[in-house]
């Protein structure tokens, strides 16, 4: 039995203090997020990066809060032991107060416990507002994917020593305005560990190195379903598209070859349905043979 986790849990996990390291993984619908509750993670992530790794776009910025609701409520549908952490996505959280609370309820009656937010400092407004609604909120700075215009790409952050301090400033900003954690994305390995060290809440870090308080990684990247592209900070423990590629080829081979269905795969006829349709002729059914039964089997133990 795993045990159930919250939002204040994982903000009471810092491994300063003696936690163990938070394991966040993203899901974005039912059979992943029962995979994630039987490896016993902390947290899944329904993530905005469905519109890139399940949507087939180029960045993020292409999946609204319906289809993130959608996800989402897929996720939670499973009861995961895990918090289940519902994506602001772009535009969700720009517009108004009023808009941005709306949207993130919209999460949270989907099955989300909390929101996940990207951005520093000047989104703090709208996280207050949420917060005021008793939603939990993680923020999420770094190289934040939804800026990818503004930031010229996919590009690492926290380069420059004036960079760093304000990442540092925003985290600590971002603790003190009531976030329960922060997802550090992209940054050099010693600015993940000086921006964990700055603050109390739980850090969680992908491809910000080894000294946040947890890590996360995108669910397709882990088991080796996305085999395009390997960012440096992803480590494959599986080989899910070879496997699946073959497993589907075993299938194709089969059905042209006719070894599939076998017998015990089909709805067999029962003896009196077959005798009414007059598919034995007029040989009695202790009289029949193996080649009687090619296109029905009086075989009725497997019949369904
Ligand atoms: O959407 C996502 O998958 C994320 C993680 C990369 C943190 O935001």
């Amino acid at each position: 039995m795993t045990e159930l986790r919250t939002v204040p849990s994982i903000r009471a996990t810092k491994r300063r203090h003696g936690g163990q390291s938070l394991v966040m993984v993203t899901a974005y619908d039912a059979p992943s997020a029962r995979v994630a509750t039987d490896a016993d993670v902390d947290l899944i992530l329904v993530g905005d990066s469905v519109a890139m790794v399940v949507a087939g776009y180029d960045d993020t910025l292409h999946v609204t809060i319906e289809e993130m609701a959608y996800h989402t409520a897929a996720v939670a549908r499973t009861k995961p032991s895990a918090v289940v952490v519902g994506d602001m996505p772009w535009m969700s959280f720009h517009v108004s107060v009023e808009d941005t609370v709306t949207n993130a309820a919209s999460l949270i009656r989907a099955g989300a416990k909390c929101v996940k937010m990207e951005g520093g400092a000047k989104r703090i407004p709208m996280i207050e507002a949420i917060l005021n609604a008793e939603i939990p909120v993680m923020a999420h700075i770094g190289l934040t994917p939804q800026s990818s215009n503004v930031m010229g790409g996919f590009k690492i952050q926290g380069r420059q020593a004036e960079a760093v301090h304000d990442l540092i400033d925003e985290a600590k900003q971002l603790e003190a305005c009531g976030c329960f954690a922060l997802v550090i994305e992209g940054v050099p390995n010693a600015v993940g560990k000086m921006i964990t060290d700055a603050v109390d809440i739980p850090t969680i870090g992908i491809g910000a190195g080894a000294d946040t308080d947890g890590q996360v990684l995108v669910y397709h990247d882990i088991i080796g379903l996305e085999n395009r592209f390997k960012p440096r900070f992803v480590r494959r423990y599986g080989t899910a598209y070879e496997d699946q590629v073959a497993a589907l080829s075993s299938y194709a081979q089969d059905v042209r070859t006719g070894a599939f269905p076998a017998e015990n795969e089909m709805y067999l006829i029962k003896d009196d349905l077959a005798d009414a349709l007059g598919l034995y002729g007029s040989t009695a059914p202790g009289e029949r043979s193996e080649n009687d039964s090619a296109s029905v089997s009086p075989n009725n133990e497997r019949n369904r």
